[in-house]
């Protein structure tokens, strides 16, 4: 493996590999680093076809040691609408790519609660905003890694262009564009839900440290836009440039429109 490291301002450390399995090595280890060095740890996961060659070596390396049981699970974003025993559901996603074989307990596994609902005073949509608070704060003072990926669209989470800096954990629309690059995971593209609930991108940046990982050339635009564009709510993960410690994981192709 070669690899990169290139300088940024601030806290924000770039490496640049070869390849997906590459980005996927490193980001395992940064994850595992984080495991192993903590007596109490909260770890922000990301679904999404990106995080998966890492999820492969953690379960390689960690799952079935049994030396997980100070290790919390929180994920970035769930769909509405979805029971947490849909496979599509971001919940069912992670247990079964990750946090089962690392043998992590369901109840140690936390995601929004797309399902809430209030007591029925005022209907669907305000049991959400509460489900939203409830998650806000239970996410409290923020996790100690939160992993990313980016969307084609620069999004980080479900925070689509033009969300807040500072927001909170939220109800979204989804785009267009991350509609049709989520249907893959679906029978159909009519079955992806409209809704998400997404932490907010100030929730995010609460995290000690946030990693990102990006593979592929789709993903080349995204990343100059965030790196190097304008720090500008139209690319949300342009915001990343304000937090004090990031790691970004590039391959070449997601790299290959940097300067
Ligand atoms: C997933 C998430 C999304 C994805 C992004 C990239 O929990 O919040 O922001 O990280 O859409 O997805 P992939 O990795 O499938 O290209």
């Amino acid at each position: 493996m070669t690899a990169d490291r290139l300088p940024t301002d601030g806290g924000m450390e770039v490496t640049i590999v070869d390849d997906p399995d590459a980005a996927g090595r490193a980001v395992a280890a940064t994850i595992s680093a984080t495991v192993r060095r903590s007596r109490s740890c909260r770890l922000g996961l990301a679904t999404g076809s990106t995080p998966l060659p890492a999820y492969r070596v953690l379960v390689r390396e960690l799952g079935g040691t049994g030396t997980l049981d100070h290790v919390e699970a929180f994920l970035l974003d769930e769909y509405v609408g979805l029971s947490p025993d849909d496979p599509a559901s971001y919940r069912a996603t992670i247990r079964r790519e990750l946090t089962d074989a690392l043998g992590l307990p369901p109840e140690s596994v936390h995601g929004p609660d797309t399902q809430f609902r209030s007591d029925g005073r005022d209907g669907p949509g305000v049991g959400l905003l509460e489900a939203c608070e409830r998650y806000e704060r239970l996410l409290g003072i923020g996790v100690d890694l939160q992993l990313l990926g980016i969307g084609r669209n620069g999004h980080l989470g479900f925070n689509e262009p033009g969300a807040p800096f500072d927001s909170t954990t939220h109800v979204v629309a989804l785009s267009d564009t991350t509609r049709s690059d989520n249907a893959r995971f679906f029978p159909s593209p009519a079955d992806v839900p409209t809704h998400a609930i997404t932490q907010g991108l100030g929730t995010i940046r609460r995290a000690q440290h946030l990693v990102l990982a990006a593979t592929g050339a789709a993903k080349a635009p995204a990343i100059a836009a965030a790196l190097e564009g304008p720090l500008d709510e139209s690319c949300p993960a342009s915001a990343l440039r304000l937090h004090r410690r990031v790691t970004v994981v590039l391959d070449r192709d997601a790299a290959s429109a940097l300067s």
